[in-house]
């Protein structure tokens, strides 16, 4: 049977096992994925433990080991290079080492939050090309997605942040003219059709700062975590003039899709998976 895993802590929380086994089911495949929490300062052993097993495939990586997992991959695909974040890594290939018969392995990295984040967009019919779109935040989530969205033809990719110097340095590093940092009162002028937040604020029941941020265009508002309920995001944006809003859950089920068909070269259908999620979460 494959062999597949999240790394994370905390990971008691994470949701991949059962979208896994869900996409698995459906592409009837047997596999066994689970749940593994290194301590902070081990990632790098339990990851070598985890391969030491042949039959083991691939894995994701979450918080806060995904900076880490970049630097352990052999190779990284370019969202991943961008990112300097893996949430994916895939068995390349293995050798014996003769000296001490330690297997060696050959990981592939990649980053499949973004194509999430625009496979997700697709599913609630917002059209990217030509479109501005504001992310709110500057950390690793935002730096994820800046590459899938500008090759999904956005016009300009605006980036707000509490801390300007970090949004600054993602828009320079970005190396494309559409990708601009704006304080407050270039935000008070472009009006958004997307705006995305990055943080995590929400989880904590707070929001970023969103007095200067036009609302009136915005189709979509899309908060990239999830809750049981609409977010405080997802409220305060609708007051504020969003047609639409929208939590991260599609994102989340659409970056698993993504990694499992770099596993298995298989595409899960990802809609019922998302329903059902959302059942279980209410
Ligand atoms: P991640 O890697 O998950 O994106 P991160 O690197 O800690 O996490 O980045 C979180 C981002 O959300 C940061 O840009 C942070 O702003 P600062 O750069 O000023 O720290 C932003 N953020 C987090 N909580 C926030 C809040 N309550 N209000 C506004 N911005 C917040």
């Amino acid at each position: 049977m494959k062999k597949f895993a999240v790394f994370g802590n905390p990971v008691a929380h994470s949701l991949s096992p059962t979208i896994h086994q869900m996409f698995a089911e459906q592409c009837d495949v047997a596999i066994s994925y689970d749940k593994l929490c290194p301590p902070l300062e081990d990632f790098a052993g339990s990851l070598e433990h985890f391969f030491e097993d042949p039959h083991a495939v691939g894995c994701n990586v979450t918080m806060p080991f995904k900076g880490e997992a970049a630097k352990l991959a052999t190779r990284l695909d370019h969202a991943a290079q961008l990112a300097g974040a893996v949430n994916t890594l895939h068995r390349q290939n293995s050798s014996m080492r003769s000296e001490d018969s330690r297997s060696e392995v050959s990981l592939n990295g990649y980053n499949t939050d973004g194509v999430g984040l625009v496979a997700d967009l697709k599913n609630q019919a917002v059209a990217l090309a030509d479109q501005r779109v504001l992310l709110i935040g500057a950390g690793g989530a935002a730096r994820g997605v800046i590459h899938p969205l500008l090759n999904a033809g956005l016009k300009t990719l605006i980036i707000t942040n509490r801390t300007m110097a970090k949004a600054e340095n993602i828009a320079s590093q970005a190396g494309d003219s559409r990708v601009v940092a704006l304080d407050k009162p270039g935000l008070a002028e472009c009006r958004p059709d997307i705006i995305v937040n990055t943080t995590s604020a929400s989880l904590g029941g707070e929001l970023p700062d969103l007095n200067n941020i036009s609302f009136t265009q915005c189709q979509l508002a899309y908060d990239m975590v999830y809750q049981a309920e609409p977010t405080v995001f997802m409220k305060q944006a609708l007051e504020l003039g969003a047609q639409n809003a929208a939590d991260g859950l599609g994102m989340l089920v659409e970056q698993a899709a993504a990694a499992f068909t770099i596993w298995t070269s298989m595409q899960p259908q990802t809609r019922p998976v998302i329903e059902a999620l959302r059942q279980q979460l209410r």
